[in-house]
């Protein structure tokens, strides 16, 4: 192995390891016994420390030295095969032509450049290269791993039975926990912590989407990790489809995370020569807890990930709530007047425009202007929206075809399907296949003759239905659609953003079901969930911020009660909540009063001045949506904002002063609404008075200036 030593990366000859080092962590692996041996992932270290820690092989229990039931290396491992002794949970798993399973890799080669680091290891036997691929990114403590597999061979085919990103060992400690986020339809993004159990768990989706359901991430502790101490260990996958993430919890009482594309029970067929590229798994440790964790992702995803993270998002109306599909040019433009009276600065047309009928029954796939419900195209209510000020944004479904489409009767081979399988509808739609070139270019095009004929500067994409009966018959590899789709639907993104370079894309999936680091890679901002019920937003919130930064959150204010709950809540308890995100408007505006009207407009100059703040600041989670009577954020950078929610009072308790965080020790701030001056240590210490209304669902919000 080579011993080159570039930026970041240091190789030890003597022991054979690799040291990564971030800012404030250092990662270290070791060739030893021919194996990969992970030998660390934490605090910062020195190359010496690093290489001189010991590979810990665990041993089980003895009696007259006989260990023969346990396999040694399971969970330490840098990138666990299946083959050999090894029983954990495999990174990878392959079939061989003549019915060989499993491998035998030997490590053959190792390039390391400036910014990190591939390491290739080739079968002893058979004809296939894995490259292990470490990244170092400027200023962030998240190493990025990915590997790609290649057949040498040129008769047989591979047949590929689970390909990881990347294996993640985490150190021995007495217990382990597991954060994430869990959900549905409605109800997306919902924190759970809880131990780790001994086996495995596994987080996934097999619905063609990130999903609802879970997400793919997870932050492991040894318990006793809170909201600002202690040792956190996150991983994410940035991918868009369906995907895998195993967490081990060995016997041997070591923990891993083995992480992918795809699901149980597919497989790819490797043809020779070709090469299958993972997408990125990215890992960070921190100290300080789960809040300096959230904050790390924030700062990672704002400096690597966003395309254009520097820019303010801007205030949209979306009419969705507001009309349903019972939409037409004149409700539209009144909509849009009110808007712009209340600050909107982007007016988005949702679901409808194109549909035959005012319901989802048909239309999709079709994408030509209801000319019933826009006699004259979008031109007039694009310029109207224009000439008040507002840019101009349209929803869209690329992915989705209703059977009742002239798309469909022309080219019914173009949707997931199998033979004798019956074709699902799910909300009356199939899902247009975007692992073919014929789909993604007929995407392309009609998404760019949109684009360019409305003056469009916005578009929601839509996906509101997952998988089923997916294939492709006749394919040579018919599992490949569930990367190929995504990698499709990633491709045509990134083919319209480069041709519009002002163009800025939602990601919405019915809710929040496609939100992901891949997805975050080409759009601005993602709708979190269909339930704009704000007490609910608060929880959901909370679950998606805890990974993805808040200024890519799109929150409406709706209208009250809430279509999906019911609830009834102020309207400055709902403004509160969308404004820790990027705020939104979604209500039936012509049906608000003259003071809602008014106090809106005032919460929406409000959310401008201080939209800084929220989409760009440090997040504090001072107490969370469960936290008894209170929850709390806030947002910093040189000034500072606190938004305080309270659900139901109790008792008639009154709320105590709030304990801020993150504070330079000299600062002194000046509250912009009361004039009220305030030194760090004082609000620190002690904490900022705050003055909610009475009764349900009070809020406030507290701007405060720095003065020193
Ligand atoms: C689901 C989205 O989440 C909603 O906001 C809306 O766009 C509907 N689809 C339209 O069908």
């Amino acid at each position: 192995m080579t011993a080159l030593r570039p930026t970041g990366t240091g190789f030890d000859a003597d022991t054979a390891t690799w040291i990564l080092h971030t800012p404030n962590t250092t990662y270290a692996l070791r060739l030893t016994d021919g194996r990969l041996a992970h030998v660390h992932w934490g605090a910062a270290l020195t190359d010496a420390e690093a290489a001189a820690l010991p590979v810990r092989a665990e041993s089980g229990a003895r009696q007259r030295g006989s260990t023969s039931f346990e396999a040694r290396y399971d969970g330490t491992e840098e990138y666990a095969w299946d083959g050999g002794v090894r029983y954990g949970v495999p990174s990878l798993q392959v079939r061989f032509a003549d019915g060989a399973r499993g491998l035998d890799l030997e490590p053959v080669g190792d390039e390391a450049a400036d910014d990190g680091l591939t390491i290739r290891l080739r079968d002893r036997h058979y004809p296939l290269e894995v490259a292990l691929r470490y990244r170092l990114r400027p200023g962030t403590d998240v190493i990025e791993r990915s590997a790609s597999l290649t057949n040498l061979g040129d008769a047989e085919p591979i047949e590929v039975l689970r390909f990881d990103a990347a294996s993640w060992v985490l150190p021995h400690r007495d217990d382990y926990r597991l954060s994430h986020v869990t959900g549905m339809w409605g109800a997306e993004t919902r924190l759970r912590r809880e131990v780790a159990a001994a086996g495995e768990t596994v987080f996934t989706s097999r619905r063609g989407i990130t999903s609802h359901h879970a997400n793919p991430w997870v932050m492991t502790d040894d318990g006793t990790a809170g909201e600002s101490h202690g040792e956190v260990w996150s991983v994410a996958l940035a991918w868009s489809g369906s995907w895998r993430m195993t967490v081990q919890r060995t016997p041997l009482r070591r923990l891993s995370v083995s992480t992918g594309f795809g699901h149980d029970g597919i497989s790819w067929r490797l043809a020779p020569g070709e090469r299958l590229e993972t997408p990125v798994s990215a890992g960070m440790f921190t100290t300080g807890g789960f809040g300096a964790a959230s904050r790390a992702w924030h700062a990672h995803v704002r400096r690597h990930v966003l395309p254009r993270p520097e820019e303010t998002r801007p205030v949209l109306y979306n009419s969705w709530e507001a009309t349903f599909f019972d939409i037409d040019v004149a409700r539209q433009s009144a909509l849009a007047t009110r808007a712009a009276e209340l600050g909107a600065e982007l007016f988005v047309v949702d679901d409808g425009w194109f549909r035959p009928y005012r319901d989802d029954r048909a239309g999709l796939g079709d994408w030509r202007v209801n000319a019933e419900l826009f006699p004259d195209g979008f031109a007039p209510l694009a310029e109207h929206v224009r000439s008040l000020g507002m840019g101009f944004g349209i929803w869209v479904e690329p992915e989705m075809v209703n059977p009742d489409s002239d798309l469909y009767r022309a080219h019914p081979d173009r949707v997931l399907h199998q033979p004798h399988r019956a074709r699902t509808e799910l909300r009356n739609q199939l899902v247009l296949n975007f692992g073919r070139d014929d789909v993604r270019a007929w995407a392309g095009e009609w998404l760019h003759r949109l684009v360019r004929d409305t003056g469009a500067v916005f578009l929601k994409w839509d996906m509101n239905r997952t998988f089923s009966e997916a294939g492709e018959p006749g394919a040579a590899d018919p599992d490949r659609l569930w990367i190929e789709h995504t990698r499709g639907v990633h491709l045509v993104m990134d083919r319209l953003r480069d041709a519009w370079p002002d163009l800025r894309i939602e990601s919405c999936s019915g809710g929040g079901g496609r939100l992901d680091l891949a997805m975050l890679a080409r759009t601005d901002q993602v709708w979190a969930s269909d339930n704009t019920d704000a007490a609910d937003r608060l929880r959901i919130q909370h679950g998606f911020t805890q990974l993805y930064p808040p200024g890519v959150l799109e929150a409406w204010v709706t209208d009250s009660p809430n279509t999906v709950t019911g609830r009834r809540t102020p309207l400055a308890f709902r403004f509160h909540v969308a404004m820790t995100g990027v705020l939104g408007l979604g209500g039936d505006l012509a049906a608000w009063s003259d003071d809602e009207r008014r106090e809106a407009a005032s919460l929406v100059a409000l959310y401008k001045r201080i939209r800084p703040l929220v989409q760009h600041g440090r997040l504090y989670r001072l107490r969370p949506p469960d936290a008894e009577g209170l929850c709390a954020l806030q947002f910093a950078d040189r000034d500072v904002v606190v938004f305080a929610f309270r659900e139901t009072p109790r008792m008639g308790f009154g709320v105590p002063p709030l304990p801020l965080a993150g504070l330079p020790r000299t600062a002194r701030y000046r509250d912009t609404s009361t004039g009220a001056e305030y030194d760090a240590g004082v609000l620190t210490h002690h904490g900022l008075p705050l003055d909610l209304p009475r009764g349900e669902y009070a809020s406030t919000v507290v701007h405060l200036e720095r003065r020193r």
